[in-house]
């Protein structure tokens, strides 16, 4: 069973598992799931694929989904994978996303991994072995995406889902020990996350211009406002020339064609961009899956980012010149500190 398994991670997985397992496909979008489906049977024309619309965040539908895997599907003595990998990003901030998709961000995010954990459990228990696979994200152990980039609903969801997964590990090897866990950990892989997030947050997407518009003037002013104050991490920033990359764009003049030109190209530039491919991720995640790994790291920036976090989880909070922009590695003050010597800290303690 692999949810979101119509496009980016879950897809890939199901590319490589459909050579020697029968799948269930859970996707929201008809259309990319059969174009999964087709792409599986080129590879093994004798899997037997199910594929099942259902929105994880729904805890009906999740029972309901579980109900027909199991009517479609031999599970009797069978080995059953479940990869919670469904997601969706957005809900940046408390205090300017809407509730709706802050909410729905939490939903699918974290409500999906339980409703689906929950609603496949009872077939879990009655298999002679399983292995529930939960996607959670770098942003799972770092609450911080950058400097002045709120991450609030995506954040507060992957720590959920990691707490939950690493959790499940004791109450398994107690009460269900032929059930194994594990908590996967992507950097940035390139998928379609953007695009699919703008699909299910569609309303807000309505409104986007606007909503753009203004955070940028937001980021602008606030940026102004910590330069008058004196803020040490700001003034670093700025004398690296490193704001440039984090939002020193004229807001207020850009028109709305051009807004909606830098939307359009988000979707293909996440895809393309990113350290680690979806293919490569699946691979990882894979490899990790079949040793038994509770902690499946994927990519250098997530195999970094929990290398610095062990060393020393307070100054990435206090000093956010280390990390200025999680989606540039090339700007980690680790990758641009020459010879590697490591930390190179702001002296004043950050306020933000
Ligand atoms: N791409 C990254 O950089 C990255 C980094 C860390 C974690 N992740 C996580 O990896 C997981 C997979 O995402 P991806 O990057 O492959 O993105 P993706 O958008 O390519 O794939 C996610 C799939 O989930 C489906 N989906 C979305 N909402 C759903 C819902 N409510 N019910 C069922 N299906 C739904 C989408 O239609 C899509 O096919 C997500 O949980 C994401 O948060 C991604």
């Amino acid at each position: 069973m692999i949810t979101g398994a119509a496009d980016g991670m879950g897809l890939q997985i199901a590319l490589k598992l459909c050579i020697k397992s029968d799948l269930a496909l859970i996707d929201i979008n008809q259309h990319k799931l059969d174009a999964a489906t087709k792409k599986c049977l080129l590879i093994n024309p004798n899997c037997t694929i199910t594929t099942h619309i259902c929105d994880v965040s729904d805890k009906q539908k999740t029972r309901d989904l579980a109900l027909a895997v199991a009517a479609r599907h031999k599970l009797a003595n069978r080995t059953l994978l479940l990869f919670n990998n469904a997601g969706i990003g957005g809900g940046g901030s408390i205090v300017t996303s809407s509730e709706e998709s802050f909410d729905k961000v939490m939903d699918i995010d974290w409500g999906g991994v339980y409703n689906c954990t929950r609603a496949f459990l009872p077939l879990m228990l009655s298999a002679p072995a399983a292995h529930i696979i939960n996607t959670s994200s770098i942003c799972g152990f770092y609450a911080n995406v950058g400097y002045l980039k709120p991450n609030v609903s995506y954040s507060a969801a992957k720590f959920a889902v990691r707490g939950f997964t690493l959790a499940l590990l004791t109450d398994f090897k107690l009460n269900a020990p032929h059930i194994k866990v594990s908590c996967v950990m992507p950097g940035w892989i390139g998928t379609g996350l953007i695009e699919s997030s703008q699909i299910m947050l569609g309303s807000e997407l309505d409104n986007m211009m606007k909503v753009r518009r203004n955070s940028g003037l937001r980021l602008q002013q606030r940026i102004h406002e910590l330069i008058k104050e004196g803020d040490a991490t700001t003034l670093v920033l700025k004398n690296k020339g490193l704001l440039d990359q984090v939002g020193d764009v004229d807001w207020s003049k850009m028109s709305d064609k051009q807004m909606i030109q830098m939307n359009t190209l988000m979707g293909p530039g996440f895809r393309s961009n990113a350290l680690t491919s979806a293919t490569q991720a699946a691979e990882i995640i894979l490899k990790g899956v079949a040793n038994d790994e509770w902690n499946i790291l994927v990519g250098e920036d997530a195999h970094s980012l929990a290398k610095l976090m062990k060393e020393d989880e307070e100054a990435l909070y206090n000093d956010k010149t280390l990390i200025p922009d999680f989606f540039n590695y090339d700007i980690w003050e680790m990758n641009r500190v020459k010879g590697g010597k490591g930390l190179e800290r702001v002296k004043t303690k950050s306020k933000l």
